[in-house]
């Protein structure tokens, strides 16, 4: 054993014997505390920022409770010391605002480093010690600032450059269409896969930013780029890398007609029908300098994509993770399945050796037929195939690059020999949002849809939300995206990526105000289904809820309003009969109209929203006129009074005009009570929603106090319910309720149904945010302790800091722990369940008893008891919470 192992035995002996820390530490500092996670633009330390006055955002800490920012000071530099602010020193701003807060100081330029950092002042007006320093990188302000020129051929590109100085400073700034990967010297740059992010090309064309400073050296140089189809129909490329040399010197290198091109292995690529490798035709030591391109041919020049080159200021897309085969099994002589246990995006990881020529065949899919083998019908039309022909020289590694499959198994044919578990590992590929959020209770079934929901999500997330990511078609279909939108902000970092795709969606905007059902707009139609098209204003104003961005409010604003007035020319007496899925994929039907309406009304309302949060009162006003108008033609058309159903009387129909309030006062009680008959009596306590009625059938039932009755639905495992989902064995959520395998629309990974992931935060957890609080700056406290459930636990990692919400409960007790971030504060109800005589103690300390608030206790501002729930008022901080009866 080594010394270091037999120290850390023996330290681990202690801690285990005496409690955490046996040493006495240094004592812990006091008052408030450098600000942490300082991002620009929602991005840590990003680069290629090409907004003019990128916004700041940073997390507090504090000693005490109950601590709120008063003010604070940012100091932006060109120079990483930071002793002096040369381009913007803020000096100290009275403000409670941590989050996006505006650049104001001397403007950017192109292509710079630049470092900030920041300190506050607590409500005392004690200052806190600085922040350690952030940078972000500015990318190419201007179209003019690209020097070079898009070029064309076949797959590999490149060019040597040489560089008589030493370097000081270096950026590429590259994009490519379809997908491409840059190499310089021989090596990758970067950690990113295929890039460019997905957008309109003929609108925008992402281009990523890479620090090559220690890739470049002084001499010879070269740069070798490999292009692949991607979304593409045309291969294109643009590079600029601008280098600065010691003593000043500027020099900018970048593609044009001098740049050579080759077919190299890449045969074919295709993201549904993968790639054709043949390591037969490897160029070794193409992309290093001093190779012999005498045979390549000079590239073309004069196409370019219409859209203009625009920073990709999102998470790229990275492999997150190497899972292992969980089981191999040959199900046929020479054919080989491999069991990796969870369904995911990305691709496999091939290692072989063998005879020159063979070809190795990988075929991904989410199902096995009975026998053993993959059933890739769901796949429809996309192949899911990656070939690999081996060059034969000892072992050889392969794993694709300009494709990407969905799947849980992997067969493989044509290997030479006997594979062994290291023959395949699977490549976890999507977006690199960070996880953020958490949540476990005590029912396994709501644990597992978590999971169902978490890989769903994250599979799904490739620079856009897209539907699925196996079959042929992996699209940003808007009513998916709006409908997980707030399961993903709870799950994960979702702000940049986001802010990206509202973007995209404003690019498909035409002159009359229209949006499209997909974007990039590939399938579908134009105009967007309205249950679809909410994604636009839906989307905007979960941004500024949950991350308190008011910035894309006011950016959108006029898109916003150009897609309600062509809604309302589109309205016959305010109601919308064009639909074209209504609520898809549902047991029961609902009127496509009825749905439609009903998103009309909504989008009115996120209008008015928007406005009055924007200080638009007369915009405010007359959108919510027009709301009133909806709503009351929305009761007319729809509303029985004889069955006292809207609609079809199916169970979505009454719950979307209950959702949103349109049902009059006097009609509520009757339609909500044929909504649980039809629930608990004619389903035996199971929905029958679709994609759209789900997600609001759970949040009303607990807006009603009926969340009980959403914990049943949430925990059933027949069909239609998502726990049958996982007894057929479902590793991620499916498209639909039904299990189907067969041809035609059955996907395996289809976050859409993953909605009900925001109400296991919001109402069995009880984390939520007030009606009029933004980016989580008055929280809500609210756990459901329904039915049999003993604990519930919610973390979420907001912009304001960590929110934690985690309870457990016995038939005389409630605990309850909760954290509240520096600068927000919360209302916290606890259920009194059956207790009486209450005594609720924070850390030991009574903080109510015999009917009264005890006062002392830091952070806790009020306690009243109200007939069901215990009410408390608290400030930032830790609490433990303890009821119990006297
Ligand atoms: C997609 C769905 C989408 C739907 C709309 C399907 O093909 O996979 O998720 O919302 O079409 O019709």
């Amino acid at each position: 054993m080594l010394k270091r192992d037999r120290f850390f035995i023996v330290f681990l002996a202690l801690v285990f014997i005496t409690g955490p820390c046996p040493i006495a530490f240094a004592q812990e500092p006091t008052g408030p505390l450098p600000p942490h996670d300082l991002r620009c633009e929602y991005l840590k330390n990003p680069m290629g920022i090409d907004v003019e006055k990128p916004r700041f955002s940073w997390i507090l800490s504090h000693s005490d409770r109950g601590q709120k920012q008063s003010a604070f000071q940012i100091m932006v530099s060109t120079d990483p010391s930071l002793e002096r602010a040369d381009m913007w020193d803020s000096e100290k701003i009275n403000s409670e605002q941590s989050l996006h807060i505006s650049y104001e100081g001397e403007p950017l330029e192109s292509n710079r480093t630049y470092f900030w950092k920041v300190r506050y002042w607590d409500k005392n007006d004690r200052p806190s010690p600085f922040s350690r320093s952030a940078r972000f990188d500015t990318g190419l302000f201007l179209q003019e600032e690209w020097k070079g020129e898009w070029i064309s051929g076949e797959n590999l590109f490149r060019k040597e450059f040489s560089i008589e100085k030493s370097i000081v400073r270096a950026r590429a700034f590259i994009s490519g269409l379809g997908y491409y990967e840059l190499s310089i010297n021989g090596k990758k740059a970067g950690d990113h896969v295929l890039d460019p992010g997905y957008t309109s090309y003929d609108q925008r064309v992402l281009y990523a930013t890479y620090d090559v400073t220690d890739s470049l050296t002084q001499g010879l140089n070269a740069i070798g780029v490999m292009l692949g189809k991607g979304w593409s129909e045309i291969r294109l490329l643009i590079l600029q890398i601008n280098v600065e040399l010691e003593g000043g010197e500027l020099l900018t290198f970048v593609t044009d007609s001098t740049w050579k091109t080759a077919q190299g292995p890449l045969v074919s690529d295709s993201i549904y029908n993968g790639e054709v490798y043949d390591a037969r035709k490897e160029l070794p030591g193409w992309d290093r300098p001093a190779f012999d391109d005498k045979d390549w041919t000079p590239v073309e020049t004069g196409f370019k994509p219409k859209g203009t080159l625009s920073s990709q200021m999102l998470p790229p897309i990275k492999i997150m993770d190497t899972l292992l085969p969980r089981e191999i099994t040959q199900p046929e002589k020479g054919v080989y399945v491999f069991d990796f246990g969870q369904n995911l995006s990305g691709w496999a990881e091939l290692k072989v050796s063998g005879p020159h020529g063979t070809e190795v065949k990988m075929r991904f899919a989410e199902v096995l037929y009975d026998n053993g083998r993959i059933n890739q019908e769901n796949l429809r039309s996309a192949k899911a195939q990656d070939i690999y022909i081996l060059k034969g020289e000892g072992e050889e590694k392969y794993e694709p690059r300009f494709t990407y499959h969905g799947f849980r198994y992997v067969e493989l044919t044509g290997f030479p020999g006997v594979p062994n578990p290291d023959t395949l590992k699977a490549k976890l590929v999507h977006s690199s949002v960070q996880q953020m959020g958490n949540f476990s209770c005590s029912n396994s079934v709501l644990n597992r849809i978590q999971h169902l929901i978490t890989w769903g999500q994250k599979t799904n997330l490739h620079s856009i939300p897209t539907d699925c990511c196996q079959r042929d078609e992996r699209m940003g279909w808007m009513g998916d995206a709006h409908l997980t939108a707030e399961t993903a902000m709870m799950n994960f970092d979702m702000g940049a990526f986001y802010t990206k795709f509202i973007t995209d969606i404003r690019d498909t905007q035409d002159e009359k105000g229209t949006i499209t059902d997909t974007v990039p707009f590939i399938w579908g139609q134009r105009p967007a289904d309205p249950a679809w098209g909410t994604a636009y204003p839906l989307l905007c104003w979960y941004i500024y809820r949950y991350y308190g961005d008011k910035r894309v409010l006011e950016q959108q604003y006029d898109g916003l309003k150009k897609y309600l007035d062509f809604l309302q020319s589109e309205a016959k007496n305010n109601i919308l009969e064009h639909s074209h899925y209504g609520d898809w994929v549902a047991v029961e039907d609902t009127p496509g109209s009825l749905v439609s309406s009903f998103f009309y009304y909504y989008d009115v309302l996120l209008l008015q929203n928007i406005a009055e949060v924007l200080g638009k009162q007369r915009d405010a006003q007359s959108y919510q006129a027009l709301a009133k108008k909806i709503k009351k033609a929305f009761h007319d058309k729809y509303y029985d009074p004889e069955t006292r159903d809207y609609g079809s009387g199916s169970q979505t129909s009454n719950v979307l005009p209950l959702f949103l309030k349109m049902v009059p006062e006097e009609n509520r009680g009757g339609v909500l009570h044929n909504l649980r008959k039809s629930i608990i009596y004619k389903n035996n306590t199971h929905l029958t929603t679709g994609i759209m009625g789900t997600k609001y059938l759970m949040e009303m039932l607990s807006n009603t106090g009926s969340s009980s009755l959403a914990y049943d639905l949430s925990v059933q495992t027949t069909y239609p319910s998502w726990g049958y989902m996982i007894e057929n064995g479902a590793t991620t959520l499916w498209e639909l309720w039904q299990n189907k395998t067969g041809p035609g629309m059955n996907s395996h990974n289809h976050p859409m149904f993953g909605s009900v992931g925001a109400w296991f935060y919001k109402a069995l957890a009880g984390i939520r945010q007030k009606e009029d609080s933004a980016g989580f700056k008055h929280i809500l406290i609210r756990p459901e302790m329904v039915r049999d459930l003993s604990f519930a636990s919610g973390t979420v990692y907001t912009p304001r800091g960590r929110i934690t919400s985690s309870w457990t409960r016995s038939d005389h007790h409630i605990e309850l722990k909760v954290h509240i971030p520096v600068n927000s504060d919360a209302e916290v109800f606890i259920p009194k369940l059956k207790l009486e005589n209450i005594i609720l103690k924070e850390r030991g300390n009574r903080i109510y008893a015999e009917g009264k608030f005890l006062t002392g206790v830091p952070g806790i501002n009020k306690v009243e008891e109200l007939d069901d729930f215990m009410r408390i008022e608290i400030g930032s901080g830790r609490y433990h919470f303890e009821l119990i009866s006297q």
